[in-house]
């Protein structure tokens, strides 16, 4: 009897040793591209309240380029990290990243920026979240086709600033979303003039929209749309250094967080007429409870989440951040 019960309390404390890390042994690294930017701060933030829920460590890294990427995941490992969760500065880093986390027996988990092959095609082995690029693109498109009608402008009198950042699917998708369905609404294509932006902060795309306007300094309205709230800020600062009036312009941009807000508040309004927002507390606090129930129970995470968005205008994103349940 006493040997049968000491057989099956051994069973269960190697079977329990098996199957649980404990949390306070847990390590997992949260590396972005740009820490500056107010939608990686909320990410990192929301990462760490998973952290404190579960009682694991949150390594946060910013890495703004490739070396610095590397040599972050090195040291992740070399810390004792098990994953790690991150937004790349570079797509194409995708098969180096790959290869570097298998050698240092990292999970890899990718966050907003998709990681790409040799070929150009998304590494679809890697788990990701991302959000619904194209169909929030449309959204944008949607919104600012409304606002030009409801203005009462006359479409070929408008001239569209796609801040643009080629390199970068997501990107591409979002403002080809935002093009289809402008397009659908009765825009001219030939109105759309490119601005490509050499990085994705607010500096470079007014220096990028800049371009444009000066280009095109007959244009009578202007609208503007990108991959993210700064790319939009940035257009819309370039329309007031050239002194177009602020009723002249729309801006449609993509994200909600600080940036846009703090626009909103602004008493008198400017051209940053909307944005879609989207979450980063499944892109935060998701991704982090995910690598902890990879690394914690073995249980791994879907290939493929993408996340929703919701348009918020000036006029009423306190009611959608209150839907949304942000606030
Ligand atoms: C990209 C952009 C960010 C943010 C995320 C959302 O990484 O650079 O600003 O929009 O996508 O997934």
């Amino acid at each position: 009897m006493r040997s049968w019960k000491a057989a099956i309390l051994a069973g269960v404390v190697a079977f329990a040793a098996a199957g649980t890390t404990y949390a306070a042994d847990i390590k997992i690294g949260f590396i972005v591209k740009q820490p500056e930017e107010p939608w990686f701060q909320d990410e990192w933030k929301f990462a760490d309240q998973a952290a404190a829920e579960k009682g694991f460590t949150l390594v946060k890294i910013g890495a703004e380029d490739g070396e610095k990427l590397m040599s972050a995941i090195d040291n992740l490992a070399a810390q004792g990290a098990q994953g790690f969760i991150v937004c790349t500065p570079d797509v194409k880093l995708g098969p180096g990243i790959v290869a570097k986390a298998a050698a240092n027996d990292l999970k890899l988990m990718t966050v907003d920026d998709r990681l790409v092959g040799a070929d150009g095609n998304a590494l679809e082995d890697v788990v990701h979240m991302g959000i619904s690029a194209t169909k929030i693109g449309e959204t944008v498109g949607q919104a600012l086709a409304d606002e030009i009608k409801k203005r009462g402008w006359d479409m070929k009198d408008v001239g569209a600033i796609r801040v643009s950042y080629d390199q970068l699917p997501t990107a591409v998708d979002r403002v080809e979303g935002a093009i289809a369905a402008l397009k659908a609404a009765g825009f001219p294509a030939e109105n759309i003039y490119d601005a490509p932006q050499a990085k994705t902060d607010t500096e470079a795309a007014l220096n990028a929209a800049t371009t444009v306007l000066n280009k095109h300094a007959d244009v009578k309205h202007w609208i503007a749309f990108g991959l993210n709230d700064e790319a939009v800020l940035g257009a819309v600062r370039a329309t007031e250094s050239v002194g177009i009036s602020a009723d002249n312009v729309i801006g449609v941009g993509i994200g909600g967080a600080e940036s846009a807000i703090n626009e909103f508040k602004k008493p008198t309004p400017t051209g940053f007429f909307g944005t879609v927002i989207i979450s980063p507390k499944r892109h935060g606090y998701e991704t982090a409870m995910n690598m902890y129930e990879w690394v914690a129970n073995g249980k791994e995470p879907e290939k493929l989440t993408l996340t929703a968005g919701a348009l918020a205008m000036r006029s009423d994103y306190e009611a959608v951040r209150k839907d949304l349940g942000i606030e």
